[in-house]
């Protein structure tokens, strides 16, 4: 059996997709949800899905708590799903290459530090661009900087507004994120 644990800080449309996409897969299962925000939709929404959650503090993400935690549960791939806090390097050593995120954007368009969630779309519409896409990458010490694993394209047609640039990028996120994770848990063996 493979382990997932899900990190995610807001609404969780990805991580609660990928947990759908896995319910019936006897191999691969999602043992945690956890969260830096208390209040995040993400957490009750997973835990309606009779998915463990946990809270925890940005302390508690550096002082050796959750490398405990997710050491001892055995985890194979931490997935980042719209997670908002910079991943220590004592998690990217232990769990080296086996924790991805997802970043609305091609990056290295539109990445880096306090590039998330709307704000990216804004930049990408500010910058006249006629495509943008996703990117399912590797978590190195760098924001936005690790390996790319996968990219997907998308056309922005003139005077798109924002929401639907959000709508057409998440609808590309939740079609390839599970996949992409499918494959890079079954090729871990
Ligand atoms: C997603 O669009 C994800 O790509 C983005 O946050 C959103 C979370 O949405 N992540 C980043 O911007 C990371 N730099 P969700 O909570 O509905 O899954």
């Amino acid at each position: 059996m493979k382990k997932i644990c899900i990190l995610a800080s807001g609404n969780g449309s990805n991580a609660i997709n990928i947990i759908k996409y896995f319910q019936s897969n006897k191999n691969i299962r999602i043992s945690i949800v956890a969260s830096n925000n208390q209040e995040a939709k993400v957490l009750t929404k997973a835990n309606l899905l009779k998915i463990e959650t946990l809270y925890f503090s940005p302390e508690q993400l550096i002082n050796g708590f959750m490398l405990e935690k997710l050491t001892s549960m055995n985890i194979d791939l931490i997935v980042l799903a719209g997670f908002m806090i910079k991943i220590p390097n004592s998690l990217i050593s232990r769990f080296h290459n086996r924790i991805i995120n997802i970043h609305p954007s091609l990056l290295p368009l539109h990445g880096g530090k306090g590039m998330y969630g709307i704000n990216v779309h804004k930049s990408v519409l500010k910058s006249n661009s006629k495509y943008t896409g996703i990117t399912i990458h590797f978590v190195n010490q760098n924001y936005d900087e690790g390996k790319i694993i996968f990219q997907a394209k998308c056309k922005i047609k003139p005077k798109t507004s924002i929401k639907d640039l959000i709508k057409q990028v998440k609808s590309l996120e939740h079609k390839f994120y599970p996949k992409i994770i499918h494959t890079l848990i079954n090729e871990n063996n």
